[in-house]
């Protein structure tokens, strides 16, 4: 069964992001052709990227790194749940993500934002992201807007038609989940037979 992350992208105290990412869980579960787990960052205490090696080593010094990596690694696909803070992602899922290489690489990804224009900038910023670390992010979104699907911008109300979204958003999810999970076998089945890896020039 495909596992699925939903990463909760805010820390902040009175952040809304953890009931989206309640909200989403609470759809997903609903469904049975997948496993989800809420991954909350306030869980995982980074700090600013403090690894002396480039992420793409795969040499991680520290235990909170070890921590993050194995947590991550354990997941085929990923909804991002992300604000938008200055036209873009918040930068303590940004700082996160960067933190990994390998365990993101050959997953896919989905997204949903909140903002004054439903955080769609800060969705933009993350697709380029992912393309950088070999992650698949699907077409369909769910933005909810902070006017519209907040009372008072606090409290999560989400318009109805959310939902439809959030079932596209996670159909075209487990399809691609499923399918880069025969690529990431085959790069691993590489890995365990002592193959040279493709360099990274980026
Ligand atoms: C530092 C900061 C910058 C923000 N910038 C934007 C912005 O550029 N566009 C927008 O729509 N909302 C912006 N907002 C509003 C946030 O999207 C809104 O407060 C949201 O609830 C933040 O997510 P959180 O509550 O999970 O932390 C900003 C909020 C903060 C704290």
């Amino acid at each position: 069964m495909i596992k699925v992350g939903i990463i909760i992208g805010s820390t902040r105290p009175g952040r809304n992001g953890e009931a989206v990412a309640r909200w989403i869980h609470e759809l997903a579960t609903e469904r049975d052709d997948a496993s989800y787990e809420i991954v909350d960052l306030k869980d995982f205490r980074l700090p600013h990227l403090d690894e002396a090696l480039p992420p793409a080593m795969g040499r991680y010094a520290n235990a909170h790194t070890r921590a993050w990596a194995a947590t991550i690694d354990s997941f085929d696909a990923y909804v991002f749940v992300t604000p938008e803070y200055n036209h873009s992602t918040s930068g303590v899922l940004k700082n996160a993500i960067d933190f990994l290489y390998a365990e993101w690489n050959n997953k896919a990804a989905a997204f949903v934002s909140y903002g004054s224009a439903g955080g769609v900038r800060a969705v933009e910023h993350l697709r380029l992201i992912m393309g950088e670390l070999h992650v698949a992010d699907v077409r369909t979104q769910v933005a909810l807007s902070l006017a519209t699907d907040f009372e008072n911008f606090r409290v999560l109300t989400p318009a109805a038609h959310h939902a439809g979204a959030v079932t596209a958003m996670l159909d075209e999810l487990l399809a691609w989940g499923g399918a880069l999970r025969t690529l990431r076998h085959t790069r691993q089945a590489r890995r365990t037979s002592g193959a040279a890896a493709p360099a990274r020039c980026g």
